[in-house]
């Protein structure tokens, strides 16, 4: 029997074209920590890859990239506005993290939604081979798992969400949220950044579905002819149709979905490994001799995304530069926005504020040889960014919500030296593993100008001491290990 006994499905590919020097386009395995932690257990299980290519319009046929099989899905450039910049990061984005941005509910991107999420199921029953694990990536195929179960019942199912689960109650919001839920359950195992995302989901479960729920275990009950799930309060006609009421596993047939969290990490080896390069040691020298050699840099890095936290940073460090608490030439800010969505509207007025924003301080604030805020609106190659983390004095994690941060992760994790200050929201997945950072409330904007000024003068042994705990976090919680817990226990359910 053909067909692979892993097959991982998300969105993105696990490469990206890139464009040779002579012009000619090839292949390159993408720098994220998803895909460093799993390509080498694709190439030992004979694995499988099926994802988005990244360009509208293109059909690909299956190719092979250093020890990875690709399978490339295809989406026209309609559905690239309608499933992707519309549903996944129109709707569920925004709604996701705690709606920050005003999510949009529109019925022609739940649409093509529903529709390309039934192709990446097909494409995934197609590639698995009998009895194989398929691990589905993310919010943007939340009904790949039921669809898929739909089409191959001898298939193990997982499912991460990467992002937040919202509390029940803005979940409701969503029109959908009867199909999102169901479309989750297909899964054996649905992983989650935090506990409390976990436990998010299971609430929603049981107040909309009425699924009992035991032990992070969801009870769904099946129809016992057709094997199809039914919602828990219909399920036993005997007990009435009232919502709410949840279905015992006495009444009829079920099976279990488990909902778990399995906090994400870093390749931690191979930031270590890059923090100890001569070459990128030096790099970071001459990052602080370009910026003037000032006594503290502060360091935020983020996909220019509203959920961030950018403004409320600048809006700190603004004050306090007009407050003399900080001044340009001793400080000074580097921002690393990289380009993200571009073809979604709020993600246009974003970085239209910010760059006005930055405009403003630095007009205000400039000298002829310093800046206040170096911003730079480009994504990084790896080195270049550790380097960056071994220059920055204070790293600057602001999110209003996220689901993790590998951001603060990488800024520890380049840290040997066992210097250096993070400031860290708590709205993070990352905040309920390093307890040790200055932990910070974003909106409060006094009590994160009160962090930046503690950073800048923290005791040296109190500064080591809490990298020393984060770096321990880290270094025992790589990607690795993440990726192993989930599978082990998909495996043992
Ligand atoms: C977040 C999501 C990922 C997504 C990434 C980049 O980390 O959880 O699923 O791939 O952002 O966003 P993009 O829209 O460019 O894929």
């Amino acid at each position: 029997e053909s067909g692979y006994d892993f097959v991982v499905v998300a969105n993105r590919l696990a490469v990206n074209r890139v464009t040779n020097e002579d012009g000619t386009t090839g292949w390159q395995r993408s720098p994220g920590g998803l895909v460093t932690a799993l390509a080498p257990i694709m190439a030992t299980s004979e694995g499988a890859w099926v994802g988005w290519h990244g360009a509208p319009d293109e059909t690909l046929e299956p190719f092979d990239h250093e020890g990875m099989h690709l399978h490339p899905v295809p989406l026209s450039d309609e559905e690239l506005e309608n499933y992707y910049e519309g549903f996944s990061n129109g709707t569920l984005w925004p709604l996701y993290h705690d709606v920050i941005a005003r999510p949009l509910f529109h019925r022609h991107w739940w649409d093509a939604y529903r529709k390309v999420n039934q192709r990446f199921a097909e494409a995934a029953a197609k590639v698995a081979a009998r009895g194989a694990t398929v691990w589905v990536q993310d919010y943007q195929l939340q009904l790949v798992p039921q669809m898929l179960r739909d089409l191959r019942e001898d298939v193990k199912i997982g499912f991460f969400n990467h992002i937040p689960f919202p509390p029940p109650g803005l979940f409701a919001q969503l029109p959908w949220r009867h199909s999102v839920m169901k479309g989750l359950l297909g899964a054996d195992l649905i992983g989650f950044q935090r506990e409390s995302d976990a436990r998010n989901f299971q609430r929603a479960v049981r107040y909309r579905l009425g699924h009992y729920i035991k032990a992070d275990q969801v009870y769904v009950p099946l129809d016992s002819e057709t094997a199809a799930p039914l919602e828990g309060f219909t399920a036993d006609p005997a007990r009435g149709t009232a919502p709410r009421q949840l279905s015992s596993p006495e009444s009829g047939t079920f099976r279990l979905s488990e909902a778990k969290a399995f906090p994400i990490s870093i390749d931690t080896d191979r930031i270590v490994e890059l923090s100890n390069d001569p070459k990128i040691i030096a790099r970071a020298a001459q990052i602080r001799a370009e910026l003037g050699n000032p006594e503290t840099i502060f360091l935020g890095v983020d996909r220019l995304d509203y959920t961030k936290g950018i403004r409320h940073r600048l809006k700190a460090y603004e004050e306090l530069l007009q407050e003399g608490k900080l001044e340009v030439g001793k400080h000074t800010m580097v921002q690393i926005a990289s380009p993200s969505r571009e073809g979604v509207e709020s993600y246009q007025v974003l970085r239209d504020e910010i760059e006005l924003t930055v405009g403003r301080i630095n007009g205000e604030y400039d000298t002829m040889g310093h800046t206040a805020v170096r911003y730079l609106h480009h994504s990084y190659p790896v080195e270049e960014m550790v380097a960056l983390y071994l220059a920055a004095d204070v790293m600057l994690v602001t999110a209003l919500r996220d689901g993790m941060n590998l951001v603060a992760k990488e800024y520890v994790a380049a840290r040997k030296s066992g210097t250096g200050v993070l400031v860290l929201s708590e709205f993070t997945g990352a905040a309920d593993q390093l307890r040790q950072a200055l932990l910070i409330n974003p909106h409060d904007i006094d009590e994160l100008k009160a962090a930046m000024v503690q950073a800048t003068a923290l005791d040296p042994e109190d500064e080591k001491k809490r990298m020393r705990s984060l770096r321990r976090q880290v270094v025992s919680h790589n990607v690795k290990r993440w990726a192993e817990d989930f599978l082990a226990r998909l495996d043992q359910l």
